[in-house]
């Protein structure tokens, strides 16, 4: 059984349909990546994963329980089995690094607060961070506050971590280190979907690559079956424009 199965998931805003039966799944430990034009649904498809924007179709089941996206019991319950980081880091500003990393598990979790705050302690040290426990973000480069923007995700010991383009705002001197958490982050067997714009780190990292169009998925395989050699017309158009960018 998958650990993540999405079944002909449909998604809107207002009467404009973005994700027209999208239908995929993931393996635990895979990393999926999600490639394609903008505006093909990439973010859509996360918001509606997390909870933010409701699906008007379809299902999602997560180690095959069936996510309530229409009630408060069952967003609180996907709370606990899956964490967003977006483009931009949305740190809590006037929160110290380590508050920051416990707000959520002591609030919404129940963690003790002595147990919260080793668990946050052993993240930074993972991300490289340990000896900015007590920073306030705007103390940190946006590298810096990206990769306590990934702890915090994981502070919520979700099983699957979504990111969405989470280098696209940083300087580019800054995009390796965060790349190199996600790298070391893989290498855990977290399960996780990924949009990115470095397709030399989605080709080496995923196991799965999903090329989206349209709110649909176009065709989906191993890194270098997508890259080298798609079958889809709209796959093989979208691998030429980035090839020659
Ligand atoms: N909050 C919103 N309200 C209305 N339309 C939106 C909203 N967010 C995204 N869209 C539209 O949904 C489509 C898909 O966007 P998005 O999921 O962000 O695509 P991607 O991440 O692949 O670039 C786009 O046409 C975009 O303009
Ligand atoms: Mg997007």
């Amino acid at each position: 059984m998958p650990l993540l199965d999405i079944d002909n998931l449909s998604a809107g805003y207002g009467s404009k349909t973005i994700l027209d039966g999208l239908s995929l799944s993931a393996e635990r430990g895979d990393v999926v990546s999600l490639i394609g034009p903008s505006g093909s649904g990439k973010s859509t498809l996360l918001r509606v994963l997390i909870g933010l924007t409701p699906p008007s179709a379809g299902t999602v089941n997560i180690g095959g329980d069936a996510i309530n996206y229409a009630d408060k019991a069952g967003l609180k319950a996907l709370r606990r089995r899956m964490s967003i980081v977006f483009q931009q880091f949305n740190l809590f500003q006037n929160m110290s690094v380590l508050d920051n990393l416990t707000l959520a598990p002591v609030r919404t979790l129940g963690v003790a607060r002595a147990e919260a705050e080793a668990r946050a302690r052993d993240l930074l040290a993972n991300v490289g961070l340990a000896d900015k426990a007590g920073s306030y973000p705007d103390q940190l480069s946006g590298g810096q506050q990206q990769r306590v923007a990934i702890a915090r995700a994981l502070a919520m010991q979700p099983e699957i971590l979504l990111l969405d383009e989470v280098t696209s705002a940083l300087d580019p001197e800054r995009v390796g280190e965060v790349l190199e958490t996600i790298r070391s982050l893989a290498s855990t067997g977290i399960t996780m979907l990924l949009v990115s714009h470095e397709m030399a780190f989605v080709r080496e990292i995923s196991t799965n690559v999903v090329m989206m169009d349209e709110g649909r998925v176009v065709e989906q395989g191993s890194p270098s079956a997508i890259f080298e050699t798609p079958t889809q017309a709209r796959t093989k158009s979208f691998m030429q424009a980035i090839i020659r960018h």
